[in-house]
């Protein structure tokens, strides 16, 4: 049985079939605050089974997923195979903030979505946005999306059902916390937790980091209590 979140997303899980719906809900909204061109360079961290490379592959220049699973990233590779525009990168799962595979490179935007809550403290944090610092091109964007910052996870199970009502998911999103309410996601969770902070304290990292960052008002994922982050450049 999977103990860490890093054994978590090694391994078949409840999230392989439903993640895009929660990215569909993301996808119809992101691009009032991300412009796309066939010249953007994207970096995708924690790319999951590729559903942002899925959705904007054919729109920008090029896009790199960054992941710690393997086989998330093999997943993602076999359905690219034929796209040379698009390339998934291992990270070492106990050097997950050392993005060496993109080191040299710049990107115009930088995503990260639902991520951040399975890293273990505010100083990954830090490292995480010092790093967005050091990949961003100028005039770039980047976006850290459906960020916990406190509340009730009895809320947060709330705002999710409401939303995929109003969506017509709520079947299939019902399913899924049902699912997660007996497999090792429930276990794992209960062992580690996730990483919370609230909007000052990502606020006064961004500021420690010297990047100029403001919280998106509205909602971009299912999710209503989670919040998104902004970083212009
Ligand atoms: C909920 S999924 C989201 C995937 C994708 N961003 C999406 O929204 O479809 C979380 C992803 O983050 C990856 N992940 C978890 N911890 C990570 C870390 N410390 N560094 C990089 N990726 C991580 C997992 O392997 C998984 O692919």
């Amino acid at each position: 049985m999977a103990s860490t979140w890093l054994d978590f997303w090694q391994k078949e899980n409840e999230f392989d079939d439903s993640m895009s719906t929660n990215y569909a809900y993301f996808l119809a909204r992101v691009e009032e605050y991300i412009p796309l061109s066939k010249k953007t360079k994207v970096l995708d961290i924690g790319s999951g089974p590729g559903n942002l490379e899925d959705a904007w592959h054919h729109r920008i220049a090029e896009i790199h997923g960054l992941d710690i699973s393997k086989r998330y990233n093999e997943i993602a590779r076999a359905k690219h195979a034929n796209h040379t525009n698009v390339y998934f990168h291992d990270l070492p799962a106990d050097d997950y903030l050392n993005f060496q595979p993109v080191k040299s490179q710049q990107f115009d935007v930088i995503i990260v979505m639902s991520v951040v809550q399975y890293y273990r403290n505010a100083d990954e944090i830090k490292s995480l946005i010092q790093s967005i610092k050091e990949l961003a091109a100028p005039g770039a964007k980047a976006l850290i999306c459906d960020i916990m910052v406190g509340g009730s996870v009895l809320k947060d199970i709330a705002s999710i059902i409401g939303r995929s009502l109003r969506q017509g998911q709520l079947l299939s999103m019902l399913r899924l916390l049902v699912r997660l309410r007996f497999s090792s996601y429930y276990e794992v969770r209960k062992e580690n937790g996730f990483l919370v902070l609230p909007k000052q304290e990502w606020l006064e990292i961004a500021r420690q980091v010297g990047v100029d960052a403001r919280f998106i008002n509205e909602p971009l994922t299912l999710q209503q209590e989670r919040q998104n982050l902004l970083i212009q450049f």
